[in-house]
Protein backbone atom coordinates (compact mmCIF):
# COMPACT_ATOMS: atom_id res chain seq x y z
CA UNK A 1 0.00 0.00 0.00
CA UNK A 2 1.17 3.63 -0.89
CA UNK A 3 2.02 6.06 1.72
CA UNK A 4 -0.61 8.29 -0.25
CA UNK A 5 -3.61 5.77 0.57
CA UNK A 6 -2.17 4.84 4.11
CA UNK A 7 -2.76 8.71 4.71
CA UNK A 8 -5.95 8.83 2.99
CA UNK A 9 -7.64 6.13 4.92
CA UNK A 10 -6.52 7.11 8.28
CA UNK A 11 -8.07 10.28 7.86
CA UNK A 12 -11.63 8.52 6.30
CA UNK A 13 -10.95 5.91 9.34
CA UNK A 14 -11.25 8.67 11.80
CA UNK A 15 -13.60 11.08 9.91
CA UNK A 16 -15.99 8.00 9.74
CA UNK A 17 -15.48 7.80 13.63
CA UNK A 18 -16.72 11.41 13.80
CA UNK A 19 -13.64 13.06 13.70
CA UNK A 20 -13.01 16.97 11.89
CA UNK A 21 -10.36 16.81 9.60
CA UNK A 22 -7.78 19.13 9.87
CA UNK A 23 -4.83 20.83 8.10
CA UNK A 24 -1.39 19.98 8.97
CA UNK A 25 -0.49 23.43 10.65
CA UNK A 26 2.65 25.45 9.82
CA UNK A 27 6.06 23.70 10.45
CA UNK A 28 7.24 26.99 12.91
CA UNK A 29 4.09 26.80 15.14
CA UNK A 30 1.88 30.36 15.84
CA UNK A 31 2.55 32.38 18.72
CA UNK A 32 4.06 29.33 20.73
CA UNK A 33 7.43 30.95 22.49
CA UNK A 34 7.98 27.19 23.94
CA UNK A 35 8.94 25.70 20.63
CA UNK A 36 10.81 26.44 17.78
CA UNK A 37 9.06 23.61 15.36
CA UNK A 38 6.30 21.83 15.37
CA UNK A 39 7.10 18.35 16.94
CA UNK A 40 3.72 16.56 16.81
CA UNK A 41 0.28 16.56 15.61
CA UNK A 42 -0.91 17.92 18.98
CA UNK A 43 0.99 21.32 19.09
CA UNK A 44 -1.74 23.35 16.96
CA UNK A 45 -4.40 21.87 20.05
CA UNK A 46 -2.10 22.52 23.01
CA UNK A 47 -4.32 25.68 23.96
CA UNK A 48 -7.49 23.50 23.43
CA UNK A 49 -5.81 20.61 25.78
CA UNK A 50 -5.17 23.07 28.84
CA UNK A 51 -8.71 24.72 28.06
CA UNK A 52 -7.51 28.11 26.63
CA UNK A 53 -9.31 27.46 23.50
CA UNK A 54 -12.55 26.14 22.03
CA UNK A 55 -13.51 24.44 18.63
CA UNK A 56 -16.35 23.91 17.50
CA UNK A 57 -15.32 19.95 17.22
CA UNK A 58 -14.10 17.79 20.06
CA UNK A 59 -12.80 15.07 17.60
CA UNK A 60 -9.96 16.04 15.63
CA UNK A 61 -7.62 14.34 12.92
CA UNK A 62 -4.42 15.02 11.43
CA UNK A 63 -1.13 14.14 9.12
CA UNK A 64 0.70 16.69 10.09
CA UNK A 65 4.08 18.15 8.96
CA UNK A 66 6.62 17.54 12.01
CA UNK A 67 10.66 18.53 12.38
CA UNK A 68 12.27 17.64 15.43
CA UNK A 69 15.23 19.00 15.54
CA UNK A 70 16.08 20.73 19.14
CA UNK A 71 14.44 20.63 22.52
CA UNK A 72 12.82 17.54 23.92
CA UNK A 73 12.28 15.40 21.36
CA UNK A 74 14.94 15.14 19.37
CA UNK A 75 16.65 12.67 17.68
CA UNK A 76 19.12 14.10 15.37
CA UNK A 77 22.27 11.91 16.66
CA UNK A 78 20.48 9.17 15.57
CA UNK A 79 19.07 10.81 11.76
CA UNK A 80 20.57 8.88 8.84
CA UNK A 81 22.16 6.06 11.03
CA UNK A 82 19.00 3.84 12.17
CA UNK A 83 16.27 2.79 10.05
CA UNK A 84 13.67 5.00 11.43
CA UNK A 85 14.88 8.46 12.94
CA UNK A 86 13.99 11.17 10.67
CA UNK A 87 13.95 15.16 11.35
CA UNK A 88 11.14 15.98 9.33
CA UNK A 89 8.59 13.31 9.10
CA UNK A 90 4.66 13.03 9.06
CA UNK A 91 2.47 12.10 12.04
CA UNK A 92 -1.11 10.85 11.93
CA UNK A 93 -2.85 11.60 14.70
CA UNK A 94 -6.40 11.73 16.40
CA UNK A 95 -7.55 13.99 19.09
CA UNK A 96 -10.03 13.66 21.39
CA UNK A 97 -10.94 17.43 23.30
CA UNK A 98 -12.75 16.25 26.16
CA UNK A 99 -14.28 13.71 24.78
CA UNK A 100 -13.51 10.10 24.15
CA UNK A 101 -11.31 8.60 26.44
CA UNK A 102 -8.85 5.34 26.43
CA UNK A 103 -11.08 2.44 26.10
CA UNK A 104 -12.03 4.10 23.04
CA UNK A 105 -8.87 5.90 21.64
CA UNK A 106 -7.44 2.38 22.54
CA UNK A 107 -9.98 0.47 20.31
CA UNK A 108 -9.91 2.89 17.40
CA UNK A 109 -5.77 2.43 17.43
CA UNK A 110 -6.55 -1.28 17.40
CA UNK A 111 -9.28 -1.74 14.84
CA UNK A 112 -7.63 0.63 12.60
CA UNK A 113 -4.02 -1.49 12.50
CA UNK A 114 -5.77 -4.72 12.37
CA UNK A 115 -8.80 -4.25 10.68
CA UNK A 116 -8.67 -1.64 8.52
CA UNK A 117 -4.67 -1.89 7.38
CA UNK A 118 -4.98 -5.81 8.17
CA UNK A 119 -1.67 -5.89 10.31
CA UNK A 120 -1.63 -9.39 12.18
CA UNK A 121 -2.30 -8.54 15.24
CA UNK A 122 -0.01 -11.54 17.16
CA UNK A 123 2.40 -9.11 16.17
CA UNK A 124 2.30 -6.58 18.35
CA UNK A 125 3.09 -5.71 21.73
CA UNK A 126 1.24 -1.98 23.66
CA UNK A 127 3.11 -1.11 26.57
CA UNK A 128 1.38 0.97 29.31
CA UNK A 129 2.82 3.96 32.11
CA UNK A 130 4.08 1.35 35.41
CA UNK A 131 3.75 4.43 37.30
CA UNK A 132 6.56 6.67 38.56
CA UNK A 133 7.30 9.67 40.77
CA UNK A 134 4.09 9.66 42.64
CA UNK A 135 2.47 9.43 39.44
CA UNK A 136 0.19 5.58 39.40
CA UNK A 137 0.95 3.11 37.20
CA UNK A 138 -1.88 2.96 34.30
CA UNK A 139 -3.78 -0.48 35.14
CA UNK A 140 -6.76 0.84 33.20
CA UNK A 141 -4.89 0.90 30.48
CA UNK A 142 -3.38 -2.70 30.47
CA UNK A 143 -7.02 -3.82 31.54
CA UNK A 144 -8.37 -2.49 28.09
CA UNK A 145 -5.36 -4.09 25.95
CA UNK A 146 -5.65 -7.32 28.41
CA UNK A 147 -9.61 -7.83 28.77
CA UNK A 148 -11.26 -5.97 26.41
CA UNK A 149 -8.80 -6.02 22.91
CA UNK A 150 -7.46 -9.59 23.55
CA UNK A 151 -3.80 -9.18 24.27
CA UNK A 152 -2.17 -12.00 26.44
CA UNK A 153 -0.88 -10.45 29.68
CA UNK A 154 2.41 -10.90 28.15
CA UNK A 155 1.81 -8.45 25.66
CA UNK A 156 1.31 -5.79 27.16
CA UNK A 157 4.75 -4.73 28.81
CA UNK A 158 4.57 -1.91 31.27
CA UNK A 159 7.61 0.69 31.39
CA UNK A 160 8.53 3.85 33.03
CA UNK A 161 8.54 7.38 32.57
CA UNK A 162 11.13 7.75 30.03
CA UNK A 163 9.02 5.34 27.77
CA UNK A 164 5.01 6.08 28.85
CA UNK A 165 4.83 9.49 30.06
CA UNK A 166 4.63 11.85 26.88
CA UNK A 167 4.87 15.66 27.88
CA UNK A 168 5.71 18.42 25.03
CA UNK A 169 8.04 20.40 25.82
CA UNK A 170 8.87 21.09 29.94
CA UNK A 171 5.82 22.39 30.62
CA UNK A 172 2.00 22.30 28.95
CA UNK A 173 -0.02 19.15 28.72
CA UNK A 174 0.97 15.75 29.37
CA UNK A 175 0.12 12.43 30.62
CA UNK A 176 0.62 9.30 30.92
CA UNK A 177 0.63 7.09 27.00
CA UNK A 178 0.44 3.48 25.59
CA UNK A 179 2.33 2.98 22.73
CA UNK A 180 1.95 -0.11 20.16
CA UNK A 181 5.27 -1.65 19.06
CA UNK A 182 5.54 -3.70 15.49
CA UNK A 183 7.55 -7.06 15.68
CA UNK A 184 9.14 -6.82 12.08
CA UNK A 185 12.14 -9.67 12.61
CA UNK A 186 14.45 -11.75 15.07
CA UNK A 187 16.90 -11.99 12.21
CA UNK A 188 17.94 -7.75 12.87
CA UNK A 189 21.01 -8.05 14.60
CA UNK A 190 20.26 -6.97 18.40
CA UNK A 191 23.14 -5.68 20.73
CA UNK A 192 21.34 -6.98 24.00
CA UNK A 193 22.10 -10.14 25.68
CA UNK A 194 18.21 -10.85 25.42
CA UNK A 195 16.09 -8.57 23.24
CA UNK A 196 14.39 -6.36 25.22
CA UNK A 197 11.42 -6.33 23.06
CA UNK A 198 9.15 -3.02 23.47
CA UNK A 199 11.60 -1.68 25.28
CA UNK A 200 14.73 -2.27 22.99
CA UNK A 201 16.26 0.26 21.16
CA UNK A 202 17.65 -1.92 18.22
CA UNK A 203 15.48 -2.57 15.07
CA UNK A 204 13.82 -6.28 15.39
CA UNK A 205 10.76 -3.91 17.06
CA UNK A 206 9.07 -0.56 16.08
CA UNK A 207 7.13 1.88 17.72
CA UNK A 208 4.42 2.76 15.68
CA UNK A 209 1.44 4.81 17.74
CA UNK A 210 1.61 6.47 20.69
CA UNK A 211 -1.55 7.13 22.37
CA UNK A 212 -1.20 9.68 25.03
CA UNK A 213 -3.73 10.29 27.72
CA UNK A 214 -3.72 13.88 28.34
CA UNK A 215 -4.63 14.75 31.83
CA UNK A 216 -2.24 17.57 33.49
CA UNK A 217 -0.77 20.56 33.03
CA UNK A 218 2.96 20.87 34.14
CA UNK A 219 3.75 24.23 35.26
CA UNK A 220 7.48 26.47 34.98
CA UNK A 221 7.84 24.88 38.31
CA UNK A 222 7.07 20.99 37.57
CA UNK A 223 3.81 20.93 38.62
CA UNK A 224 1.01 18.49 37.99
CA UNK A 225 -2.52 19.82 37.80
CA UNK A 226 -5.06 17.82 36.29
CA UNK A 227 -6.58 19.05 33.46
CA UNK A 228 -10.29 19.91 33.79
CA UNK A 229 -11.66 17.96 30.69
CA UNK A 230 -8.88 14.91 29.66
CA UNK A 231 -8.01 14.18 26.78
CA UNK A 232 -6.46 12.42 23.90
CA UNK A 233 -3.65 12.91 21.76
CA UNK A 234 -2.44 10.20 19.37
CA UNK A 235 0.66 10.25 16.88
CA UNK A 236 1.62 7.78 14.29
CA UNK A 237 4.32 8.04 12.13
CA UNK A 238 3.27 7.29 8.26
CA UNK A 239 6.59 6.64 7.12
CA UNK A 240 7.24 4.16 9.86
CA UNK A 241 3.59 2.53 9.49
CA UNK A 242 4.22 2.68 5.09
CA UNK A 243 7.14 0.52 6.14
CA UNK A 244 6.13 -2.02 8.17
CA UNK A 245 2.90 -1.82 5.46
CA UNK A 246 5.42 -2.35 2.22
CA UNK A 247 7.34 -5.19 4.18
CA UNK A 248 10.36 -2.81 4.67
CA UNK A 249 12.48 -2.60 7.24
CA UNK A 250 13.94 0.86 6.94
CA UNK A 251 11.73 3.83 6.49
CA UNK A 252 14.27 5.23 4.16
CA UNK A 253 13.21 2.33 1.80
CA UNK A 254 9.30 3.02 1.45
CA UNK A 255 7.71 5.00 -1.60
CA UNK A 256 8.12 8.07 0.52
CA UNK A 257 12.15 8.50 0.51
CA UNK A 258 13.41 6.46 -1.72
CA UNK A 259 12.62 8.23 -4.65
CA UNK A 260 14.42 11.31 -3.03
CA UNK A 261 17.35 9.73 -2.03
CA UNK A 262 17.81 7.91 -5.58
CA UNK A 263 17.56 11.78 -6.69
CA UNK A 264 20.53 13.02 -4.51
CA UNK A 265 22.57 9.82 -5.30
CA UNK A 266 21.96 10.68 -9.01
CA UNK A 267 23.07 14.41 -8.46
CA UNK A 268 26.10 13.51 -6.13
CA UNK A 269 27.05 10.99 -8.46
CA UNK A 270 26.71 8.30 -5.96
CA UNK A 271 24.66 4.85 -6.09
CA UNK A 272 22.93 4.62 -2.97
CA UNK A 273 24.35 0.82 -1.17
CA UNK A 274 27.38 1.35 -2.29
CA UNK A 275 29.64 2.61 0.83
CA UNK A 276 28.08 2.84 4.36
CA UNK A 277 29.29 6.43 5.08
CA UNK A 278 27.96 7.60 2.00
CA UNK A 279 24.74 5.93 2.29
CA UNK A 280 24.08 7.85 6.04
CA UNK A 281 24.86 11.24 4.12
CA UNK A 282 22.04 10.29 1.22
CA UNK A 283 20.07 9.68 4.39
CA UNK A 284 20.58 12.62 6.03
CA UNK A 285 19.76 14.50 3.12
N1 LIG B 1 2.23 13.71 20.99
C1 LIG B 1 2.57 12.33 21.03
C2 LIG B 1 3.90 12.04 20.41
O1 LIG B 1 4.48 12.89 19.80
C3 LIG B 1 1.49 11.52 20.40
O2 LIG B 1 4.40 10.94 20.53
Amino acid sequence: MNARTIRKKFLDYFESKEHQVVRSSSIVPADDPTLYFTNAGMVQFKNVFVGEESRSYSRACTSQKCLRVSGKHNDLENVGRTSRHHTFFEMLGNFSFGDYFKKEAIGFAWEFLTKTMGLDETRFVATVFAGEDGIPGDDEAFDIWHKEMGLPKERVQRLGKADNFWAMGDTGPCGPCSELHYHQSDEVPCNEDKCLGAACECDRWVEVWNLVFMQFNRDDKGAFHPLKAPGVDTGMGLERLAAVLQGQLSTYDTDLLMPIIHRVADLAGKRYGDNGEDDVSLRVV
